[in-house]
C-alpha cells in the first residue's frame, strides 16, 4: 500500500457543484483502481492524500499533475503504509474553514498520520 499527497490551486473559482461534478467522476475510476483517499478545499486551494496501489497512485498522480484545472502542483510526501487509511472513501471531499492557502509549511494535521 501507497500513500502519496500533494497540494496545488485551482485555475480559477469553482463552485460546489463544479466540484461534486468533478468528485462523481474522480470516485468512479479511484473505486475502478482501487484507490482511496481524502481531498481538502480550503482558501482557494487543494490538499490531496491518494493511497492504492503504489504503480495506480503515481500513474493517477502524474495525470493530475498535467490537469489544467490547478495549478502549483506541490509533492508533498509520499512512501509506503501499513494499511489505508481512507479505507471505504473513493475520494472524501471536505471544505476546511480558514482563510490561508495549503503550502508546504501550513499544511493539515491530518497529513502526518
Ligand atoms: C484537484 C484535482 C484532484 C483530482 N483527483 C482525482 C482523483 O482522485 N481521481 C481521478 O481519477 N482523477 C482525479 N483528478 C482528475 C484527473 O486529473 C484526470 O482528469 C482524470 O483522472 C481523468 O483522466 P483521463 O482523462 O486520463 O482518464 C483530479 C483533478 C484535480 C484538478
Amino acid at each position: 500500500m501507497f500513500k502519496l499527497c500533494y497540494i496545488s490551486q485551482p485555475v480559477r473559482e469553482f463552485s460546489f457543484k463544479e466540484l461534486d461534478s468533478m468528485l462523481v467522476l474522480f470516485r468512479k475510476n479511484n473505486h475502478n483502481q482501487g484507490i482511496t483517499g481524502l481531498l481538502l478545499y480550503r482558501a482557494q486551494s487543494f490538499c490531496q492524500i491518494l493511497e492504492g496501489e503504489e504503480a495506480k497512485v503515481t500513474e493517477l498522480f502524474r495525470t493530475i499533475q498535467t490537469d489544467n484545472r490547478h495549478q502549483n502542483v506541490v509533492l508533498i510526501s509520499q512512501g509506503r503504509i501499513g494499511s489505508a487509511a481512507f479505507y471505504g472513501w473513493s475520494m472524501k471531499f471536505t471544505v476546511l474553514e480558514g482563510s490561508q492557502i495549503f503550502s508546504p509549511t501550513n499544511l493539515p494535521p491530518i497529513v502526518d498520520l
